[in-house]
């Protein structure tokens, strides 16, 4: 496996090259890093779940350069989501369609529905166009980590979820620490109206405002049900440290709130973020810090409010599962 940090676009090129040749190449995108492969290619398919250690089934987003290519793997596109499409792609939003014949069970799980998403970050745009380019049709990315575990915001946490799995020939693409940092909102565009599946950056008050309707967040249709159903809801989106949502730490427990907190006596402050949009971005990072200062235990204080405080409760949530 190779870090390519400098991506120019002749290492743009040769990353593009490996994805057509069936190796993986995790990337940058403006949520969290993904782990990329050819979303046609089911051997290339089949080592993302080896390496992520994911249980088949899971269904795979597809990311593509841009809106001309969507029929390809979507059809009977409603027109709100072509508005949705319009209004914040490039940008953090996955839609769910029905799927054409080239979206095979291998990618959507056997739904007859794909997720398809153009993500913003520049290098990840130039690597989905170079792909086409040079003859792919779509990358399937997942977040770049071990199944469970909290998503990459870093090509150095790339490396450390996916070193040991990924091979000679794969690369991770270092595209600096990313801007969002909490996965895309994902949008079930299936039915006559749509839902959120997982909140994200595009809250339901930005969609509601651009579409001029009034939309559900239907969160226990999404992630939970089939974590639940693999039994391990309790380890998503989780650090090792034991993560609490309530209560106050003792001494050597790690602390993560808004800066307008003070940290209690003996506390380690592993995050201080001024706004909730910060908050997002350092989420996962500070997690990771816990687990390399080897704390025990976590607490956080939870962003109240709407808009992107959503996303973040969704994940402090799962991060924080009983078992
Ligand atoms: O921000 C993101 O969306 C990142 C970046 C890399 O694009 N990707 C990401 O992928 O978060 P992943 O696989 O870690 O999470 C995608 C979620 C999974 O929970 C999956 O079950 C759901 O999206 N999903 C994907 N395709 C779906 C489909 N056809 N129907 C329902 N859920 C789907
Ligand atoms: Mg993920």
């Amino acid at each position: 496996m190779s870090i390519i940090s400098n991506c120019t676009s002749s290492s743009i090129k040769d990353a593009a090259a490996s994805l057509i040749k069936g190796d993986l190449v995790a990337f940058p995108t403006e949520t969290v890093y993904g782990l990329g492969a050819d979303a046609t290619n089911k051997d290339a398919i089949a080592r993302i779940y080896k390496v992520k250690g994911r249980p088949v089934g899971h269904p795979l987003i597809v990311h593509i350069s841009s809106l001309a290519n969507l029929d390809k793997w979507a059809r009977d596109i409603p027109e709100y989501a072509v508005n949705l499409a319009r209004a914040f792609w490039p940008g953090p939003i996955t839609l769910i369609l029905p799927r054409t014949d080239l979206a095979k069970d291998f990618i959507t799980g056997g739904q007859d529905n794909v997720g398809i998403r153009i993500p913003s970050h520049t290098v990840a745009l130039a690597l989905l166009k170079e792909f086409e380019n040079q003859g792919g049709l779509g990358v399937a990315a997942p977040s770049a980590n071990r199944f469970g575990a909290v998503s990459p915001t870093t090509a150095t946490a790339v490396e450390i979820e996916l070193a040991d799995f990924l091979s000679e020939n794969d690369q991770i693409l270092d595209g600096g620490p990313c801007s969002i940092g909490v996965e895309s909102t994902i949008i079930n565009c299936t039915q006559n109206k749509p839902s959120i599946l997982r909140p994200g950056a595009v809250t339901k008050e930005i969609i509601e405002d651009t579409l001029g309707v009034t939309i559900e967040l239907d969160i226990s249709n999404s992630e939970s049900i089939q974590i639940k159903a693999a039994g391990l809801l309790e380890s998503h989106y989780a650090p090792n440290a034991k993560v609490f949502l309530t209560g106050s730490p003792t001494i050597g427990d790690g602390f993560i709130a808004l800066d307008s907190f003070t940290t209690p006596i003996g506390a380690v402050r592993i995050a201080a973020p001024k706004t909730n949009e910060e908050y997002a971005q350092v989420l996962y990072e500070a997690f990771r810090l816990a687990d390399i200062k080897g704390l025990k235990r976590v607490f956080v204080i939870p962003p109240t409010g709407e808009g992107i405080a959503v996303a973040i409760n969704d994940r402090l949530a799962k991060s924080a599962f009983e078992k």
